[in-house]
């Protein structure tokens, strides 16, 4: 483990320095799998993170104004359910909008933004970091998709963010293992606020994911940009096509990339051969409905939940403790 200091009010903990965040092994084992597949960690370079960035901006993706729109409209109750004197750990530091907004309604004592790459999460803290004088942040790079513990002890009450619909990018299983792990981390007296992306209609959801621009086509595309600096790999992003659509049953949007030609491709010293149309698999985005979510809440530990949406009940935010 690393710790800097960053600023008087800004402190870096560095887990990525005990076990390396991306594994080149880890590309490999996915793509020799019948079903071809990268994990979406993989999408968050610099360059990704600046495509979701411009995804979340999208009239299309509703999901991240539908998530504002909720927060603006309730930090009053949020910040009096969070209470004074709290440690607010929030899994994955995204757009620094709604962070800002947190940060200004419930002024915790401490807050402790996790995320994996240490490039993204060293901006944004750095930016809250001037705005909020006031606020002490321990910033933490890490994978927060495996156990881990942090590296002291806040002694405050915990309080879990996890917004814009991360969740939903585990299977059911995996939801409900995060959930489990969530609720063990936050300790006695933990509570959790979460984002949720509810269940609609097929055609709002694959127009979601298939904006008209193409941004969310060169966002998926990129990880391929990334592999290749990873792996030494070779991969030409112009041979593949993004792929996104809503899969009713299974109540998930499923992303993959598609190879438009016969090719093999050199990943790691190793030959991965595509045939045209086969796909390899990025991201699933599982939906939820309220008795979803709260069922799986139940079954992780929690018992009280508190629910707010957005005016088309697109988004929900839930506040579990
Ligand atoms: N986690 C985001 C989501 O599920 C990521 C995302 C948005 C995404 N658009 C995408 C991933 C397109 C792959 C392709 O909403």
């Amino acid at each position: 483990m690393k710790k800097v200091f960053v600023k008087p009010n800004l402190t870096l903990f560095d887990l990525s320095s005990n076990e390396p965040l991306f594994s080149p092994k880890e590309v490999l084992e996915g793509l020799l799998e019948s079903e071809k597949r990268l994990s979406s960690k993989f999408f968050y370079d610099q360059v990704g993170s600046d495509l979701f960035q411009k995804i979340t901006e999208l009239p299309e993706y509703y999901l991240t104004n539908s998530e504002i729109e909720i927060l603006h409209n309730n930090l009053e109750e949020i910040s009096d359910l969070v209470g004074e004197n709290a440690a607010v750990i929030e899994f994955g530091s995204g757009p620094p909008l709604k962070s800002r907004m947190l940060m200004k309604a419930i002024k915790p004592s401490l807050y402790l933004p996790l995320d994996i790459s240490k490039s993204y999460l060293l901006e944004a803290s750095k930016r809250l970091a001037r705005e909020f004088s006031w606020l002490q942040i321990r910033a933490i790079c890490v994978d927060y998709t495996r156990a881990f513990q942090l590296p002291f002890d806040p002694e405050k009450k915990r309080v879990g963010c996890f917004l814009g619909s991360s969740l939903g990018n585990f299977n059911k299983s995996k939801a409900l293992d995060f959930l489990i792990r969530t609720k063990k981390f936050l300790g006695h007296g933990g509570e959790l606020l979460l984002g949720v992306d509810m269940k609609k209609s097929a055609e709002i959801l694959d127009l979601a994911y298939n904006d008209s621009e193409g941004i969310t086509a060169r966002f998926n595309l990129n990880i391929l940009d990334h592999i290749n600096q990873l792996c030494a790999a070779r991969f030409d992003p112009a041979n593949f096509v993004h792929l996104a659509g809503y899969d009713e049953n299974l109540g998930c949007v499923q992303m993959h990339l598609v190879s438009e030609v016969d090719q093999k491709i050199s990943v790691l010293d190793t030959e991965i051969s595509f045939s045209k149309g086969e796909k390899i698999h990025t991201e699933d985005s599982y939906k939820y409905s309220c008795k979803e979510i709260e069922g799986l809440a139940l079954q992780a530990g929690f018992s009280k939940s508190v629910s707010w949406f957005d005016n088309k009940k697109y988004f929900g935010l839930f506040y579990f403790s």
